[in-house]
């Protein structure tokens, strides 16, 4: 059975004082649910947000990490130095990783590589720029991107693997995507997944849609068949937005 999940991307936004009040907020507000709920707050936040959320379900993700294990790789965090401080789950191939730090699928395999060899769950992002849609050409553009970065894996990894399908063009823009045009990618990813190992690990593996999600169109589009939830940016800064993103899955 796979799992509903909404993770709040937070991107560079937040400083140690701005983390503590909006975790403390969340917390307050937490429910029981089936819904795995997971946030991914700057690098230097990351320790006091494991802290913080020590007893309860909400669980604390890196925003990136590293394939070394540690060496002269300056500015950089590997996944050891995740794992000391309470941080198990990893978002890799996020655009803005790919568009502002060149991030390319090979830099992307040897990531998910390293993550997979130390036990971390990995959301790991893909989606195509409006130039590639508007060309008709999204489907072969998230294709190649998932193929190259992930399928060379085996089948027990997949369990550690969550997808999730951001359009670039949705990203920041308030232009969401429709929830057809969400399922329609999702149903085709689902199936590319089972083309290439099995019905029982394309049916078990999560694929959430990030991209504008807003307390307002989320119950929308988690309402369709392949989308298992939501990676949410903008919306995932403010506590009321984001736990009303949670109960609408
Ligand atoms: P927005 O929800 O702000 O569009 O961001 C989505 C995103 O990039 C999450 O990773």
């Amino acid at each position: 059975m796979r799992k509903k999940i909404v993770a709040g991307n937070w991107k560079m936004n937040n400083d140690l004082g701005a983390t503590n009040t909006l975790i403390s907020e969340l917390i307050k507000k937490e429910k029981t649910t089936n819904v795995e709920v997971i946030i991914a707050p700057t690098f230097v936040n990351l320790l006091e947000a494991s802290k913080q959320l020590k007893d309860s379900s909400i669980k604390v993700a890196a925003q990136n990490m590293h394939f070394a294990n540690h060496g002269a790789y300056t500015g950089e965090i590997s996944a050891t130095m995740l794992k000391s401080v309470g941080v198990n789950t990893v978002i890799l191939g996020h655009s803005e990783r790919r568009e502002f730090f060149s991030e390319d699928d090979n830099l992307l395999k040897q990531k998910v590589d390293k993550a997979l060899n130390e036990d971390m769950q990995i959301i790991f992002c893909f989606g195509e720029k409006w130039e590639d849609r508007s060309i008709e050409n999204h489907f072969m553009v998230v294709e190649n991107q998932i193929k190259n970065a992930l399928f060379h894996l085996k089948n027990e990894n997949w369990k550690s693997i969550v997808l999730a399908y951001e359009p670039v063009w949705a990203i920041g823009t308030g232009q969401t995507a429709s929830p057809e045009q969400a399922q329609e990618m999702h149903s085709f990813i689902r199936n590319l997944v089972k083309e290439n190992y099995n019905s029982t690990i394309s049916e078990d593996v999560s694929i959430l849609y990030g991209g504008s999600v807003k307390p307002e169109n989320a119950k929308e589009i988690f309402g369709k068949n392949d989308v298992d939830g939501g990676l949410i940016g903008g919306a995932a800064l403010n506590a009321d937005n984001f736990m009303a993103i949670v109960n609408a899955l």
